[in-house]
């Protein structure tokens, strides 16, 4: 059997398929790469001319895209051909939470998954590792096989052509800086039964990760792991949030509180900055999928331990929501307030989840009138997200009714979101909102004004020396 890898397919040009494919064409210039997806239009955007027309904001990313595209990496939508001539073949795709049957709400819906099973069971030829890069629930990699197997029954005129292992290689990657996360790794997984497959994709990733940062596992361990992982994560996060209210309530302050557990190393100080909770494509539904595996399996104390991170973290947002009210005199009903970001963190453009989501529908619900700015995310996005268009252009608007109604518009000039606002919500930690002008904005907001700082990116004095009033989180002092 042929362990040699010579062409790779990867299933899925989203935000893991592209990057992580991208960076293995850079790194080895002998490996053809082929990314498929079903999304005719993100394919055309990746083979966009245009390079700030990629479909993934990623610092980086243009750069190796520019050197890697036509020379060994590709972007296509046949997948018959990219399967038929891959010896390695990567499952990228979403794995969302079930919406709806059995474990709606929870568990991994993995009809795309099975889909991409289906699809290299009917084209593939020969010997073919499949690699599972997206996240799944244990045990997955016994479906796909299975799916793999029983699909070639089907098709008798191949049965002895056709072989497969099944691989898991779960990604860590961090949207904002996945380039650097991709090209120096604090260690890459690999879980599997046969060691040839194994060596083959170690081989691949030896091109520039050190052998000792290759972990090798068994294929479930490999599974648990990333979901355990992500679970971890966002514990830390959901943790130091709960505390920020402890300190608001006690006059204690958050950022010394976490310098103060950071600094002992068993503790560590990374993922202690509390924010407007944690957002993202990942957290959230892997831990839920934690909790459903956890019920399947009759753990459910376990299951209530982790399903507890999310409820702190919806919480947690509805808290800022209520606390903007609450400082505004009770009611922001035709109130102008100003959002600064809308991304589920700095240096992306994803809103997946994001807690800028949930805390502007709030306001609105509430009558205020958002005035969004985001460096990155687009109005069609927002509009997307909260299931809202934005109020028509101010000039041609001659309906008061629904600024009562509240609703958003969207700026591309930060500044100008701050005219005559009684508030600002600084709700992503782009860098750029970090040396506002506070006099200037000062200037042209309706006193009292509020700046409520959910990121601990502004500065404290300028904002009060501006005769603004501030609030930031987790800051009791
Ligand atoms: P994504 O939604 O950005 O991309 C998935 C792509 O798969 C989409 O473009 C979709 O059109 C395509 N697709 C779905 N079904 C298909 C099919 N049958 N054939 C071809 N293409 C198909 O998702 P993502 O953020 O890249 O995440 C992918 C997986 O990686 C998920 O399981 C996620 O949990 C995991 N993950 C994501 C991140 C992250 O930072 N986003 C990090 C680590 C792991
Ligand atoms: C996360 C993990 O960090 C990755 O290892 C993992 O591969 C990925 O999920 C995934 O499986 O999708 P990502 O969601 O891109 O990556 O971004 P993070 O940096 O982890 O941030 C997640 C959320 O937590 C963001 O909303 C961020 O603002 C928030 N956060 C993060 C905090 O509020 N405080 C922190 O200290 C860190």
């Amino acid at each position: 059997m042929n362990y040699e890898i010579h062409e790779i397919c990867c299933i899925g040009a989203g935000y893991v398929g592209g990057p992580t494919m991208a960076i293995i064409a850079d790194k080895c210039p002998n490996i053809k790469v082929n990314v498929v997806d079903i999304n005719t239009n993100r394919i055309n955007a990746w083979n966009s001319n245009d390079l700030s027309k990629l479909p993934i904001f990623e610092p980086g990313l243009d750069e190796i895209v520019k050197r890697t595209r036509s020379r060994n990496l590709f972007f296509s939508s046949d997948m018959e051909s990219a399967i038929k001539n891959a010896d390695m073949i990567f499952i990228s795709v979403n794995t969302p939470t079930k919406t709806k049957g059995i474990g709606a709400g929870q568990a991994s819906d993995l009809k795309y998954v099975e889909a991409c099973a289906r699809q290299v069971a009917l084209h593939s030829l020969n010997h073919t590792i499949v690699v599972e890069k997206s996240t799944l629930p244990v045990r997955t990699a016994e479906v796909i096989k299975n799916i793999l197997e029983s699909e070639q029954i089907w098709q008798k005129e191949n049965i002895e052509k056709k072989t497969f292992d099944v691989l898991s290689n779960p990604e860590f990657l961090a949207e904002g800086s996945a380039i650097n996360d991709l090209e120096n790794p604090d260690r890459v997984l690999i879980g599997g039964q046969n060691d040839n497959a194994i060596e083959a994709l170690s081989k691949i990733y030896r091109n520039w990760v050190p052998d000792h940062k290759i972990l090798r596992t068994n294929i479930w361990s490999s599974e648990l792991a990333k979901l355990t992982a992500n679970a971890f994560l966002a514990q830390r996060i959901s943790s130091i949030n709960s505390i920020a209210a402890l300190c608001e309530a006690t006059g204690a302050d958050v950022r010394e509180v976490a310098r103060a557990i950071g600094t002992d190393s068993r503790i560590g100080s990374r993922f202690l900055d509390s924010g407007p909770g944690f957002g993202g494509s990942c957290f959230k539904k892997d831990i839920l999928n934690l909790v459903y595996l956890s019920r399947h399996f009759g753990l459910p104390e376990v299951a209530n331990f982790w399903e507890s991170v999310v409820s702190l973290n919806t919480w947690h947002q509805h808290r800022i929501s209520k606390l903007v009210i609450m400082k505004l005199f009770g009611t922001i009903s035709e109130k102008k307030i100003s959002i600064l970001g809308f991304a589920f963190k700095a240096n992306t453009n994803d809103t997946r989840e994001s807690a800028a989501i949930q805390i502007c529908k709030d306001l609105i619900e509430e009558g205020a009138e958002l005035i969004i700015h985001d460096p990155k995310v687009s109005p069609d996005q927002i509009a997307i997200d909260l299931g809202l268009a934005p109020l028509p252009d101010k000039n041609i608007s001659s309906n008061k009714n629904l600024k009562s109604n509240g609703g958003w518009r969207f700026t591309k000039d930060k500044y100008s979101s701050f005219i005559g606002s009684d508030a600002c919500l600084i709700l992503t930690e782009w860098a750029s909102y970090s040396d506002i002008d506070w006099i200037k904005a000062s200037k042209i907001m309706r006193k009292p004004a509020w700046i409520f700082d959910a990121r601990s990116i502004a500065d404290k004095k300028k904002i009060c020396d501006a005769n603004l009033l501030f609030w930031r989180l987790g800051d009791g002092s």
